[in-house]
Protein backbone atom coordinates (compact mmCIF):
# COMPACT_ATOMS: atom_id res chain seq x y z
CA UNK A 1 0.00 0.00 0.00
CA UNK A 2 0.96 3.67 -0.77
CA UNK A 3 2.93 4.88 2.57
CA UNK A 4 0.98 8.62 1.87
CA UNK A 5 -2.52 6.85 2.07
CA UNK A 6 -2.12 4.45 4.88
CA UNK A 7 -0.48 7.65 6.28
CA UNK A 8 -4.12 9.85 6.08
CA UNK A 9 -5.31 6.39 6.79
CA UNK A 10 -4.20 5.68 9.84
CA UNK A 11 -5.63 9.61 10.99
CA UNK A 12 -8.97 7.82 11.13
CA UNK A 13 -9.99 7.79 14.98
CA UNK A 14 -12.98 5.01 14.57
CA UNK A 15 -11.06 1.84 14.51
CA UNK A 16 -13.77 -0.43 12.96
CA UNK A 17 -13.62 2.95 9.95
CA UNK A 18 -9.94 3.02 9.93
CA UNK A 19 -9.77 -1.25 9.68
CA UNK A 20 -12.30 -0.91 6.94
CA UNK A 21 -10.82 1.84 4.86
CA UNK A 22 -7.41 0.36 5.24
CA UNK A 23 -8.79 -2.87 4.07
CA UNK A 24 -10.01 -1.01 0.96
CA UNK A 25 -6.66 0.40 0.16
CA UNK A 26 -5.09 -2.66 0.86
CA UNK A 27 -7.49 -4.47 -2.05
CA UNK A 28 -9.23 -1.57 -3.94
CA UNK A 29 -11.50 -4.37 -6.67
CA UNK A 30 -14.76 -4.76 -7.34
CA UNK A 31 -16.28 -8.00 -8.49
CA UNK A 32 -18.92 -8.17 -11.32
CA UNK A 33 -20.99 -11.48 -11.86
CA UNK A 34 -17.62 -13.88 -11.84
CA UNK A 35 -15.16 -11.17 -12.91
CA UNK A 36 -12.92 -9.46 -10.68
CA UNK A 37 -11.45 -5.90 -11.82
CA UNK A 38 -8.12 -4.60 -10.88
CA UNK A 39 -6.82 -1.10 -12.18
CA UNK A 40 -3.85 0.18 -12.25
CA UNK A 41 -1.75 0.14 -8.70
CA UNK A 42 -2.72 3.25 -6.95
CA UNK A 43 0.30 4.48 -6.59
CA UNK A 44 1.03 4.84 -10.55
CA UNK A 45 -1.84 5.61 -11.10
CA UNK A 46 -3.50 9.33 -12.64
CA UNK A 47 -6.77 10.59 -11.53
CA UNK A 48 -7.87 12.03 -14.69
CA UNK A 49 -7.63 11.12 -18.32
CA UNK A 50 -6.84 14.64 -19.44
CA UNK A 51 -8.26 17.43 -17.12
CA UNK A 52 -6.73 17.15 -14.09
CA UNK A 53 -3.82 14.72 -12.76
CA UNK A 54 -3.28 12.96 -15.53
CA UNK A 55 -0.10 11.41 -15.33
CA UNK A 56 1.21 8.66 -13.00
CA UNK A 57 1.02 9.10 -9.50
CA UNK A 58 -1.67 11.48 -10.14
CA UNK A 59 -4.29 9.59 -8.16
CA UNK A 60 -2.10 10.01 -5.02
CA UNK A 61 -1.08 13.70 -5.82
CA UNK A 62 -4.95 14.10 -5.89
CA UNK A 63 -6.01 12.34 -2.61
CA UNK A 64 -2.80 13.77 -0.55
CA UNK A 65 -4.12 17.44 -1.94
CA UNK A 66 -7.60 17.22 -1.23
CA UNK A 67 -7.90 16.08 1.78
CA UNK A 68 -5.70 18.24 2.92
CA UNK A 69 -8.24 21.18 1.72
CA UNK A 70 -10.85 19.54 3.42
CA UNK A 71 -8.75 18.79 6.75
CA UNK A 72 -7.94 23.09 6.62
CA UNK A 73 -12.01 23.75 5.49
CA UNK A 74 -13.29 21.52 8.78
CA UNK A 75 -10.22 24.02 10.54
CA UNK A 76 -12.65 26.92 8.91
CA UNK A 77 -16.01 25.51 9.61
CA UNK A 78 -15.20 25.02 13.21
CA UNK A 79 -12.95 28.09 14.63
CA UNK A 80 -15.08 30.84 12.30
CA UNK A 81 -18.32 29.86 11.47
CA UNK A 82 -18.56 27.49 15.51
CA UNK A 83 -19.76 24.68 12.99
CA UNK A 84 -19.18 20.64 13.99
CA UNK A 85 -17.61 18.38 11.68
CA UNK A 86 -16.63 14.84 11.94
CA UNK A 87 -12.98 14.30 10.14
CA UNK A 88 -13.42 10.85 10.28
CA UNK A 89 -16.21 11.39 7.50
CA UNK A 90 -14.02 13.58 5.78
CA UNK A 91 -10.84 11.42 5.72
CA UNK A 92 -12.78 8.32 4.98
CA UNK A 93 -14.69 10.30 2.05
CA UNK A 94 -11.33 11.92 0.46
CA UNK A 95 -9.67 8.90 0.18
CA UNK A 96 -11.80 6.79 -0.99
CA UNK A 97 -13.79 9.40 -3.18
CA UNK A 98 -11.66 8.15 -6.43
CA UNK A 99 -10.53 5.06 -5.80
CA UNK A 100 -12.02 3.38 -8.15
CA UNK A 101 -10.64 5.61 -11.12
CA UNK A 102 -8.08 3.51 -11.57
CA UNK A 103 -10.42 0.75 -12.42
CA UNK A 104 -11.32 2.96 -15.91
CA UNK A 105 -8.35 3.97 -17.18
CA UNK A 106 -5.51 1.75 -18.45
CA UNK A 107 -2.03 2.65 -20.00
CA UNK A 108 -1.63 2.37 -24.45
CA UNK A 109 1.77 1.33 -25.38
CA UNK A 110 2.54 4.73 -26.39
CA UNK A 111 2.16 5.83 -22.27
CA UNK A 112 -1.21 8.05 -23.35
CA UNK A 113 -4.34 6.78 -21.14
CA UNK A 114 -7.66 5.16 -22.11
CA UNK A 115 -10.73 4.24 -21.09
CA UNK A 116 -11.08 0.31 -19.70
CA UNK A 117 -14.00 -1.95 -21.04
CA UNK A 118 -15.12 -1.48 -17.23
CA UNK A 119 -15.10 2.62 -17.27
CA UNK A 120 -17.06 2.15 -20.77
CA UNK A 121 -19.84 0.89 -19.50
CA UNK A 122 -20.15 2.24 -15.78
CA UNK A 123 -18.88 5.51 -14.05
CA UNK A 124 -16.10 5.49 -11.10
CA UNK A 125 -18.89 7.09 -8.66
CA UNK A 126 -21.55 4.03 -9.23
CA UNK A 127 -18.77 1.44 -8.82
CA UNK A 128 -17.31 2.86 -5.67
CA UNK A 129 -21.28 3.77 -4.26
CA UNK A 130 -22.08 0.39 -4.72
CA UNK A 131 -18.94 -1.19 -3.39
CA UNK A 132 -18.81 0.58 -0.03
CA UNK A 133 -22.52 -0.65 0.27
CA UNK A 134 -21.41 -3.87 -0.54
CA UNK A 135 -18.70 -3.48 1.93
CA UNK A 136 -21.05 -2.13 4.98
CA UNK A 137 -19.47 1.20 5.05
CA UNK A 138 -21.81 3.75 6.70
CA UNK A 139 -24.45 5.71 5.04
CA UNK A 140 -22.82 9.12 5.83
CA UNK A 141 -19.80 7.56 4.09
CA UNK A 142 -21.43 6.48 1.06
CA UNK A 143 -23.13 9.81 0.72
CA UNK A 144 -20.20 11.93 0.85
CA UNK A 145 -18.61 10.04 -1.97
CA UNK A 146 -22.06 9.84 -4.08
CA UNK A 147 -22.11 13.34 -3.67
CA UNK A 148 -18.35 14.32 -4.57
CA UNK A 149 -19.06 15.74 -7.56
CA UNK A 150 -21.54 18.08 -6.54
CA UNK A 151 -25.48 17.86 -7.57
CA UNK A 152 -24.65 19.28 -11.29
CA UNK A 153 -22.47 16.91 -12.07
CA UNK A 154 -23.32 13.84 -9.89
CA UNK A 155 -26.11 11.86 -8.66
CA UNK A 156 -27.30 13.69 -5.90
CA UNK A 157 -26.49 17.18 -3.57
CA UNK A 158 -23.98 17.28 -1.09
CA UNK A 159 -26.55 16.67 2.42
CA UNK A 160 -24.50 16.86 5.05
CA UNK A 161 -21.40 19.53 6.29
CA UNK A 162 -18.84 16.72 5.58
CA UNK A 163 -20.31 16.01 1.78
CA UNK A 164 -20.28 19.62 1.27
CA UNK A 165 -16.79 19.82 2.59
CA UNK A 166 -15.68 16.71 0.34
CA UNK A 167 -17.40 17.69 -3.26
CA UNK A 168 -15.86 21.53 -2.13
CA UNK A 169 -12.22 20.33 -2.11
CA UNK A 170 -12.08 17.75 -4.71
CA UNK A 171 -13.65 20.36 -6.70
CA UNK A 172 -10.92 22.75 -5.78
CA UNK A 173 -7.92 20.49 -6.16
CA UNK A 174 -8.88 19.23 -9.84
CA UNK A 175 -9.65 22.66 -11.04
CA UNK A 176 -6.15 24.23 -9.37
CA UNK A 177 -4.24 21.16 -10.83
CA UNK A 178 -5.83 21.29 -14.50
CA UNK A 179 -5.39 24.76 -14.85
CA UNK A 180 -2.06 24.49 -13.90
CA UNK A 181 -1.41 21.66 -16.51
CA UNK A 182 -3.60 23.81 -18.95
CA UNK A 183 -1.44 26.72 -18.57
CA UNK A 184 1.71 25.07 -18.40
CA UNK A 185 1.20 23.25 -22.02
CA UNK A 186 -0.20 26.19 -23.68
CA UNK A 187 3.58 28.20 -22.49
CA UNK A 188 5.02 25.42 -23.65
CA UNK A 189 3.40 25.39 -27.20
CA UNK A 190 3.64 29.54 -27.21
CA UNK A 191 7.46 29.82 -26.51
CA UNK A 192 8.93 26.47 -27.87
CA UNK A 193 6.62 24.74 -30.19
CA UNK A 194 6.28 21.56 -27.94
CA UNK A 195 3.58 20.06 -26.43
CA UNK A 196 3.64 18.69 -23.25
CA UNK A 197 0.73 16.27 -23.14
CA UNK A 198 1.85 13.70 -20.02
CA UNK A 199 3.44 16.87 -17.58
CA UNK A 200 3.30 16.20 -14.00
CA UNK A 201 1.92 19.16 -11.70
CA UNK A 202 5.84 19.50 -10.34
CA UNK A 203 6.95 20.32 -13.98
CA UNK A 204 3.52 22.54 -15.08
CA UNK A 205 4.15 24.42 -11.81
CA UNK A 206 8.07 25.18 -12.98
CA UNK A 207 7.04 26.22 -16.33
CA UNK A 208 4.50 28.52 -14.47
CA UNK A 209 6.53 30.19 -12.25
CA UNK A 210 9.63 30.52 -14.84
CA UNK A 211 7.33 32.77 -16.95
CA UNK A 212 6.13 34.82 -14.03
CA UNK A 213 9.57 35.09 -13.14
CA UNK A 214 11.82 35.06 -16.12
CA UNK A 215 9.26 35.62 -19.13
CA UNK A 216 9.63 33.94 -22.45
CA UNK A 217 13.14 32.91 -22.12
CA UNK A 218 12.50 31.29 -19.04
CA UNK A 219 9.82 29.06 -20.48
CA UNK A 220 12.09 28.39 -23.23
CA UNK A 221 14.43 27.14 -20.76
CA UNK A 222 12.66 25.22 -18.27
CA UNK A 223 10.95 23.20 -21.12
CA UNK A 224 14.57 22.48 -22.69
CA UNK A 225 15.40 21.35 -19.46
CA UNK A 226 12.10 19.36 -18.61
CA UNK A 227 12.83 17.57 -22.15
CA UNK A 228 16.86 16.63 -21.17
CA UNK A 229 15.69 15.02 -18.28
CA UNK A 230 12.72 12.89 -20.47
CA UNK A 231 15.86 11.78 -22.43
CA UNK A 232 18.17 10.86 -19.94
CA UNK A 233 15.07 8.85 -18.15
CA UNK A 234 14.34 7.14 -21.30
CA UNK A 235 18.03 5.68 -22.07
FE1 LIG B 1 -14.63 11.74 -8.88
FE1 LIG C 1 -11.60 13.61 -7.09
Amino acid sequence: MDKRLKQIATRIKNKSLQKKTLEFLENPTVKIEDKTYSGLPLDLAPAGLSRHHSYPGGFVEHVLASTKIALTLCDVVESVYNGKVNRDLVLTGMILHDVFKPLTYEMRENGSYAVTPLGDRIDHLTLITSELIRRGFPLDIVHIVAAHHGGEAGPIYPRTVEALICHLADSADSQLNGEILRAARYLSQRATGIDLPKLTSKEAFEIVNAKVWKGWDGVKHAVEKMEKRRRVRAK
